[in-house]
């Protein structure tokens, strides 16, 4: 029995060290492949950054040699951050600069993004017009957020032809001068022109800030038109709509867009942070409060006008297009939403700008202010209808028009194209040079409005310019030299609204008023001069060439 014991506990410590002995083994065991799926992981990660770091230096090598491969001139870029550093704080003067170093094209780097700049007249036919299929893709930072992302000016290829398309009937000239849509300017005419007249009546005031009062009439204009917005009070001082807008567009220089192009992988988180601390915050409430008026017409709309057919007929404004292409199942509510305010905001600033700018140049040069308002008053007849010279044209007005545009392109480096996605690659004939798919084209205005070849003499006003692209003009033929609307199938689709509206303010003020400079060097309200160029001293902050101070006119009624 006690052997039996015995030859039990010796069998019991023998399984009991075999036992132990596995449980060491699979311990070891274990721990050994640990440490061997973690040493393989780090390998692993390590040869995984070797590769990507291999690759994107690769990328970056072959990017930063794209020009250089192909001989084509232009400022060296910092290994990390391209030509940013120069470009950012100032586009306006690094793109001025770069076109007097480099000449009729060069590249730049925006980031890790080649941009190739063209300033000659043939070379940008033939990717504006002649190929203008191919290159239907523009490139601008922070349109891919919302309300943006789903609007005619960030999409893309085929997207944006359908919805360039549908919208496109809403801004032809034909609608522009219909009624309805002279009603909305004549209003908005006659409320700046209420707004001015209160502000001359306190205390014998007689300069006036042009440039907000420009801001103002163009915002009620494409309020009415864009979300008939009838009763707005944006041309009024303490208006908090246009304030809010006002601060979107100042602040719209966010400098999260561009540190997306330093960090290209960071994007998606700088996005976000942008959406709730930076501008976009200030964007929401406008889209919101956008959302708002477009549904309260909607409904109103709806509940006036019972039978569908009558309604479909009462296209009266911008705003009635969408909505009629949101029934039919063309555009969604965030197309419609996106939509509204890039016409909102691509339509108000630029014809303000504009609008100051001429009015400056006729206080300048009193003696086209004076044959313009002799013209005037000889033809207008109605004092009810501000835009009289939609239908019996003034050659006059619309060249003084057209110089100063040229003379003071509103928009610089916003015409920019890229190749359709289903295209790899496109030889410039005028040029020798290869585009890729990376690639964008940059078309900078000023530099080609300001070329002596093209505009001789061209920091003088001069309406008597034989290639002004006045409408009738048989001189000018479609490869013109003249880009303050861009050109081509992706030109501006506000055009005809901006000169009809153009034209009612620039009628109505002449007939009203007489325009003087502000000459006293030490008034806080001169208009500073480039001693270099004798032009308006100017700020380009975002798109948008601004006066670098607001312009301030000496005003008397007539
Ligand atoms: C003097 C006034 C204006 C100027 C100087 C101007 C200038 C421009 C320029 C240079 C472009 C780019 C064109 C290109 O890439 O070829 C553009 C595009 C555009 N503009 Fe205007 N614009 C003005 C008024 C307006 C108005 C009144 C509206 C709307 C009511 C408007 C809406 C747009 C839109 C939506 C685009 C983008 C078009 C697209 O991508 O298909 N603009 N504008």
């Amino acid at each position: 029995m006690k052997s039996l014991k015995s030859w039990h506990s010796v069998a019991y410590k023998l399984v009991k060290k075999n036992l132990y002995e596995k449980i060491i083994n699979n311990k070891m065991l274990s721990i050994f492949t640990t440490s061997l799926i973690i040493q393989w992981s780090i390998l692993s990660l390590i040869i995984y950054s070797i590769i990507t770091l291999l690759k994107w230096l690769k990328f970056k090598w072959n990017c930063l040699n794209c020009f250089v491969q192909q001989s084509i001139p232009g400022p060296k870029p910092s290994f990390w951050f391209g030509n940013l550093p120069e470009f950012v704080p100032n586009s306006f003067a690094a793109l001025n600069k770069w076109t007097n170093e480099y000449g009729e094209y060069f590249g730049y780097f925006y980031g890790n993004r080649p941009i190739l700049v063209i300033n000659d007249r043939d070379a940008i036919y033939e990717i504006l017009v002649q190929n203008g299929s191919k290159f239907p893709n523009r490139l601008i930072s922070g349109v891919e957020m919302e309300p943006f992302r789903s609007s005619l000016l960030n999409q893309q290829d085929k997207a944006w032809k359908f919805t360039r398309r549908i919208l496109t009937p809403a801004f032809t000239a034909h609608r522009i001068s219909m009624e309805t849509t002279r009603q909305a300017i004549n209003l908005s005419v006659k409320n700046l022109i209420k707004s001015m007249e209160k502000k001359l009546s306190k205390n014998n005031v007689n300069e006036l800030n042009i440039t907000e009062h420009m801001h103002s009439v163009t915002m009620d204009v494409i309020c009415r038109l864009a979300f008939n917005m009838n009763d707005s009070d944006v041309q009024e001082e303490h208006s908090s709509f246009r304030k809010m807008v006002v601060d979107f567009m100042e602040q719209a220089s966010d400098p999260s867009l561009a540190i997306m192009e330093y960090f290209p992988l960071l994007k998606k988180i700088l996005k976000i942070f942008f959406q709730i601390f930076g501008v976009g915050k200030l964007l929401q409430t406008i889209s919101n409060k956008l959302k708002y008026e477009i549904s309260k017409y909607y409904q109103e709309k709806n509940d006036n006008v019972d039978n569908v057919q009558m309604r479909k007929n009462r296209k009266v404004n911008i705003l009635d297009f969408m909505i009629e292409q949101q029934e039919l199942g063309n555009l969604n509510e965030s197309q419609l939403i996106g939509n509204a305010m890039v016409i909102l905001l691509a339509g108000y600033e630029t014809t303000a700008l504009g609008l100051s700018f001429t009015l400056y140049l006729l206080a300048k040069h009193q003696d086209w202010q004076e044959k313009l308002r002799k013209e005037i008053l000889e033809n207008f007849n109605d004092d009810y209808d501000y835009c009289q010279f939609d239908q019996y044209r003034s050659e006059l007005l619309d060249r003084i028009w057209y110089e100063s545009l040229r003379l003071y392109p509103p928009v610089t480096a916003f015409i920019t194209r890229r190749l359709d996605t289903s295209i790899d690659e496109y030889r410039m004939k005028s040029l020798n040079v290869n585009i890729t798919k990376d690639m964008t084209i940059m078309i900078p205005t000023w530099p080609i409005h300001h070329n002596e070849k093209y505009w001789p003499r061209p920091n003088e006003f001069d309406p008597n310019r034989d290639n002004l692209p006045i409408p009738g003009n048989k001189t000018i033929n479609k490869n013109s030299a003249f880009l303050a609307f861009g050109s081509g199938s992706r030109n501006c689709i506000g055009g005809n609204l901006a000169i009809s509206e153009s034209r009612a303010v620039i009628v109505a003020l002449l007939k009203h008023y007489q325009f003087d400079l502000i000459d006293d060097p030490n008034s806080e309200r001169f208009t500073p001069i480039d001693p270099n160029t004798g032009l308006i001293k100017l700020c380009c902050p975002t798109l948008l060439i601004h006066p670098a101070k607001n312009i301030w006119l000496r005003v008397t009624k007539i």
